[in-house]
């Protein structure tokens, strides 16, 4: 073992799951593009693996990779975000159960659960997860999973990830934390009390805008065999080249998210009093409404800043078209910065629903590039 445990986070990030591979030496885990393993004796495997959709090599690395960084004893790493959202609601809810999620969730999620899981027979409620109140008045007897994102998308709201699994165990049910905007560097929702955690790691875990990705990591064993049979059975998997590059991505995590932290402190703080910008949506602010509780349970803020125009959503988009180096697309979490106007963007498809967004609102991927060039462009555009 090259790894332990208890070794820092860098260490693990790129150490974890990777050992030389014991054939060649080789110190990065092979893309093994295979479909299928010899066996020797019939229904002997060589080492564990039979067919890639239920296991492969470069995917086990990445799995373990990821568990050991979220301080998780299983991993599991699908196709995509959304794999591992769906995933989730079928292994762990039963047609009459009832969730709750979040207020202002990403709009991908709200569509899942409202679209898919209600059809199927699910039942869900919406909630401010920051009020651990009005998550307590939202609970029912027949509520089996909280599903938490902290900090939201697209606007950062902060939940106590600690209050919502006890709110959730007390019970009888279970807490999900979409660790997508924090990643596991800034914040490890398990060692706080979650039962699962979620990543889509097409974005901070990849790093570099190149796959689409998702995890679901957790301790708990009932739940990793339920996560492993759907996984072979519904058949959502990472395939290995996309595993081997978020793996590649996965490694320099610490430094990528400590740069991407450094430079949305500098754009919140460009925003914080412009005379064309309103609100700046950015946990790291002390006058953000969740800065206490993200203080105490994520390392530093994350990279994310979102903020409303002045002018509406006429000018909200004009800035959006402005800017150069901040690159107008969807997603999020790559070294390169990106722009977007949420409400006609990611999140159109809450449009007319509760979790509708502001459309005077724009979200910023802050990326690591300089931080300076960064600056000059977001007051080019707003100015
Ligand atoms: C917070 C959050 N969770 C889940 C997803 C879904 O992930 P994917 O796009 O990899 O399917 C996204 C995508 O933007 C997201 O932002």
């Amino acid at each position: 073992m090259t790894f332990q445990a208890d070794q820092g986070f860098s260490t693990r990030a790129i150490h974890a799951g990777q050992e030389p591979d014991p054939l060649t030496g080789a110190v990065v885990v092979p893309i093994y593009q295979t479909s299928t393993y010899a066996q020797d004796v019939v229904g002997e495997t060589r080492a564990g693996y039979d067919y890639s959709r239920a296991g492969n090599p470069t995917r086990t690395a990445l799995e373990q990779a990821l568990a050991s960084l979220e301080g998780a004893r299983y991993g599991y790493a699908f196709a995509s975000g959304m794999a591992a959202s769906d995933t989730m609601i079928r292994a762990v809810l039963r047609p009459g159960d009832h969730l709750i999620i979040p207020n202002d969730a990403y709009g991908g999620t709200f569509r899942l659960v409202d679209k898919i899981g209600v059809p199927w027979g699910l039942t869900y409620s919406t909630a401010p997860l920051g009020d651990l109140d009005a998550v307590r008045a939202a609970m029912r007897p027949e509520t089996k999973l909280i599903w938490c994102e902290t900090p939201t998308n697209p606007l950062l709201g902060i939940a106590d990830i600690a209050g919502l699994a006890d709110i959730a165990h007390r019970s009888g049910a279970q807490l999900l934390v979409d660790n997508t905007f924090a990643s596991p560097y800034l914040q490890q929702p398990l060692a706080l009390g979650a039962d699962v955690v979620l990543h889509s790691t097409t974005k901070y875990v990849g790093g570099h805008s190149d796959i689409i990705g998702g995890a679901l990591v957790t301790s708990d064993e009932a739940l990793a065999e339920a996560f492993a049979f759907h996984l072979k059975s519904m058949g959502a998997v990472a395939g290995p080249f996309d595993a081997w590059l978020t793996l590649r991505g996965l490694r320099t995590l610490a430094l990528r998210m400590d740069r991407h932290c450094d430079n949305a402190e500098a754009v919140a703080e460009l925003l914080t009093g412009h005379p064309r910008v309103g609100h700046v949506y950015y946990p790291g602010l002390p006058a953000h409404q969740g800065h206490q509780v993200a203080a105490e349970q994520m390392r530093r803020f994350g990279g994310m800043v979102s903020f409303t125009v002045v002018g509406g959503q006429e000018e909200a988009l004009k800035v959006c078209q402005r800017t150069s180096l901040f690159t107008l697309g969807e997603s999020l979490g790559g070294v390169e910065s990106l722009i977007e106007h949420p409400g006609l963007m990611t999140h159109a498809s809450v449009v007319g629903s509760i979790l509708q967004v502001p459309n005077d609102l724009i979200r910023l991927s802050v990326g690591i590039e300089d931080v300076d060039d960064l600056l000059v462009d977001l007051r080019d555009a707003l100015d």
